[in-house]
């Protein structure tokens, strides 16, 4: 007989926490999830359902298989029902008061073993601990997006967590499938440091009146899988906004880290992206024109 798989609790069920829930649910977890908008909640399984439908088209899964991932989700209204959770991934709105509620919250509820980790890709994670009754099992565990199909998962220590939540951390998600490299508690991390960079050219191009269509279309032929602005469009602008400014500010507004007007007048115009159906390359300009 094989061991239960532990529960993994998510907070947050925007494009990451879905995702998330879905790696450990797919791994054989059973997965205990909430959000602080009830449409959230209540279009969570309806929308990881969705989510797979591709896989099914293509024979890669039966709908055996999708009932089974499924019923491994369970949504709840209240933080407390998380309670089972020997490891919970909280994936909310990145800003820093607000996830440091949610992990007071956390602490009355969970067994004192259980591992908090945070999806922040931007902040720092000790700050994010500060506060804590027990910050040592609080640590970061940053996965990518999409995250069921996107291998690589930071993991990052601040100076108390302990060698014990750092284990069961890497564990859990290594057994789920992914790529584990640990990182220094340092702004951006490894991947969203290097990345800046690549958004911050690309966006200095469309400021020198290059359109996004034609930086994409230069950068895929040059061999990346994404242009710089469909990947903005992926993840969300003001996900990214928020990484570049959080990032700005750690590394005492260097120039490598510049916030550029385009992506500010995007956010703030709402073209978030896929999550609002328009952004830098949103609708695609192929698209058929929508019905009258
Ligand atoms: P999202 O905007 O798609 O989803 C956030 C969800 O959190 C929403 O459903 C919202 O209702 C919920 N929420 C907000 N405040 C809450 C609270 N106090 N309690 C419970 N639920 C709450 O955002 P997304 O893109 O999923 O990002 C979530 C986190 O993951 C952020 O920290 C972000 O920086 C990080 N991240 C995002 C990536 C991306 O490409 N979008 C990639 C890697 C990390």
């Amino acid at each position: 007989m094989t061991a239960a798989r532990p529960t993994i609790g998510i907070i947050g069920l925007g494009a990451m926490g879905l995702g998330i829930a879905q790696v450990f649910a797919a791994a054989g977890h059973p997965v205990r999830a909430t959000d602080a908008s009830p449409d959230s909640r209540a279009t969570a399984l309806s929308r990881l359902s969705a989510s797979l439908q591709p896989r099914i088209d293509k024979s890669a899964m039966t709908e055996g298989d999708r009932a089974a991932l499924l019923s491994r989700l369970t949504v709840t209204d209240r933080v407390e029902d998380i309670a089972p959770a020997e490891m919970v991934v909280e994936a909310i709105v990145e800003r820093l008061p607000a996830k440091q509620s949610v992990f007071t919250l956390l602490e009355d509820h969970l067994s004192p073993h259980a591992v908090l980790a945070t999806n922040t890709s931007s902040l720092s994670v000790a700050a994010i601990a500060r506060g804590l009754a027990h910050p040592e099992r609080l640590l970061g565990l940053h996965f990518f997006n999409p995250a069921p199909v996107m291998r690589l998962v930071e993991l990052i220590p601040h100076a108390g967590t302990t060698p014990q939540a750092l284990s069961t951390a890497r564990t859990l998600t290594e057994a789920a499938g992914k790529t584990v490299i640990q990182c220094a508690d340092r702004p951006g991390f490894i991947v969203n440091r290097c990345a800046r960079p690549y958004y911050g050219e690309a966006l200095a191009l469309l400021e020198e009146g290059r359109s996004p269509q034609d930086i994409d279309a230069a950068m895929r032929a040059a061999g990346y899988r994404l242009g710089p602005f469909a990947l903005i469009d992926l993840i969300g602008a003001d996900i990214n906004l928020a990484a570049t400014e959080s990032l700005s500010a750690a590394m005492g507004n260097h120039p490598r880290y510049h916030v550029f007007t385009a992506l500010k007048a995007q956010v703030e115009r709402g073209a978030l992206g896929r999550k609002t159906g328009t952004g830098f390359t949103l609708p695609a300009i192929d698209a058929p024109p929508p019905p009258d």
